[in-house]
């Protein structure tokens, strides 16, 4: 049962927000908050109007409507999955027991951490690609960017509305941090540690929305399964609008392996540096990078509090309903990453209960892979022999098991000054970035595109490729 969201209200919502004064207020008092955050660390390119989707309703029979909009009119709204009034909670100690409408007393700290944490990724993105829009390669991307990024302010709404409604006080402070945090800020930096790390260029870009904002479809994932049934139905409903940003990278790095392997075979040569395109050792090692400090991001390869977190009901594994198992784990096992006693690359067996963060790592793992199989298959098809692949779990991390120790992408333990000598051939070195920024020239004129990528196949929303997608001002 839902209500038809309300769209003629200040905020857009489908919670019947009219019927909570209270809460209506404290929202209509931050948003103007939330405008001059945007103004001042959103999307530094002057537009017009941009092509846009915005999310209107649930449904099944549309949730969004297309249009060309100012991006600082967007109706950045509330809308929160159909409720399931018989929902009952899935795993944990209260698994069968029905979900909650409200936030347990016993839970409320570790709940408000858990919406904080995700809240504070999605304004943390805006501000890392804020200076792109001044380089994109045609003006659909520049589009798709724009999309990103307005969505990214909605996910920022949807926990705000959260904390709000539910937190009290506390919540309305978390809501005010929540703006005040800024990405690579060092006073107050945002909480996680890729979220403050810069997005210079357009493949920055697609590696950042295939392997970190894949991270953030995994959290909510987990997130959605919560007893708390507030957070599972907007999380569910942040979930759709999360396809279109892994498209984005997907596709983006799809477009990039395309154009950089049909320059060389044009050319007949690997040597590509001098040719416009990016070649495919830095593309390899852009993706490395991204996906290593993404793994960082699922913490500690063991963790009380996500154990904790999982038994209270508060967050569950990725597709909790598909496991065939009893849903609690308090007697099941796991194998997670590990040093040997002698320190060298290996696992150990832990509680499973304690594995919950390499649980949902390995999910997230797979699903990378299936990227990498689609650009080599993009390779292959040009009939090319160079394969891309994901490094060894062990690679470049920060966090986990392997913090302490080096390894080469093939997962061979290195002695540090073996390291600092050879990561330059693994790892984007300043010649490459300089070089990849040399490539991004900016194309804004409507049905081109730069040489280092190749154009969509499909445009937006069934429009062409050469579609008026942004009007600069
Ligand atoms: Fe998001
Ligand atoms: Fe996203």
């Amino acid at each position: 049962m839902t209500t038809a969201a309300d769209y003629s209200e200040k905020i857009p919502n489908n919670v019947s927000l009219h019927e909570d004064r209270r809460l209506q207020r404290a929202l209509e008092s931050w948003q103007p908050n939330f405008l001059s955050w945007w103004d001042s660390m959103g999307p530094a390119l002057p537009t017009r109007d941009v092509y846009l989707r915005t999310a209107i309703n649930v449904g099944r029979d549309g949730w969004a409507q297309f249009g060309h909009v100012p991006m600082r009119d967007y109706r950045w709204g509330i809308f929160l999955a159909e409720r399931d009034p018989g929902r009952m909670i899935g795993f944990g100690e209260h698994k069968g027991e029905p979900a909650w409408d409200k936030v347990p007393g016993e839970y409320r700290a570790e709940l408000r951490r858990l919406i904080v944490v995700q809240g504070d990724t999605e304004p943390a993105s805006v501000e890392q690609q804020r200076n792109l829009g001044a380089t994109a390669p045609s003006l659909y991307d520049l589009r798709n960017l724009f999309q990103v990024n307005v969505e990214e302010g909605r996910h920022l709404w949807a926990m705000v509305y959260l904390l709000q409604a539910h937190f009290g006080r506390d919540g309305r402070e978390e809501a005010d941090e929540l703006l005040r945090r800024s990405s690579g800020s060092l006073e107050s930096p945002r909480i996680l540690g890729a979220f403050n790390e810069e997005t210079p260029d357009w493949l920055s870009f697609y590696m950042f929305t295939y392997f970190t904002d894949r991270d953030g479809k995994y959290q909510l994932g987990t997130l959605k399964e919560s007893a708390f049934d507030p957070l599972s139905r907007t999380c569910e409903f942040m979930l759709k609008e999360e396809a279109h940003h892994m498209m984005v990278g997907t596709t983006g790095i799809d477009r990039v392996v395309e154009r950089t392997a049909q320059v060389m075979v044009e050319s007949d040569t690997d040597d590509v540096a001098g040719l416009g395109v990016v070649p495919l050792p830095v593309i390899q090692k852009y993706l490395n990078f991204h996906y290593s400090v993404s793994l960082d991001l699922f913490g500690g390869d063991t963790s009380t509090n996500v154990a904790n977190y999982y038994t209270a009901g508060l967050k569950g594994r990725w597709l909790e309903d598909r496991r065939r198992d009893d849903h609690k784990l308090t007697g099941d096992g796991i194998m997670v990453d590990a040093l040997t006693e002698d320190g060298e690359i290996g696992q150990a067996e832990v509680g499973a209960l304690i594995g919950l963060n390499t649980d949902l790592r390995r999910e997230y793992i797979a699903d990378c892979q299936s990227g990498v199989n689609r650009w080599n298959k993009i390779l292959a098809d040009a009939g090319l022999p160079q394969r891309l692949a994901l490094p060894h779990v062990a690679f470049n991390r920060k966090v986990g098991a392997f913090s302490g120790i080096e390894a080469s992408p093939q997962g061979d333990k290195l002695g540090p000054q073996e390291w600092e000598r050879r990561k330059g051939a693994w790892l984007p070195t300043d010649v490459d970035k300089t070089y990849v920024r040399s490539l991004m020239q900016p194309v804004h004129e409507r049905g081109k595109i730069a040489a280092w990528i190749a154009p969509p196949r499909h445009g937006i929303n069934g429009k062409p490729f050469d579609y008026d997608y942004v009007h600069l001002s």
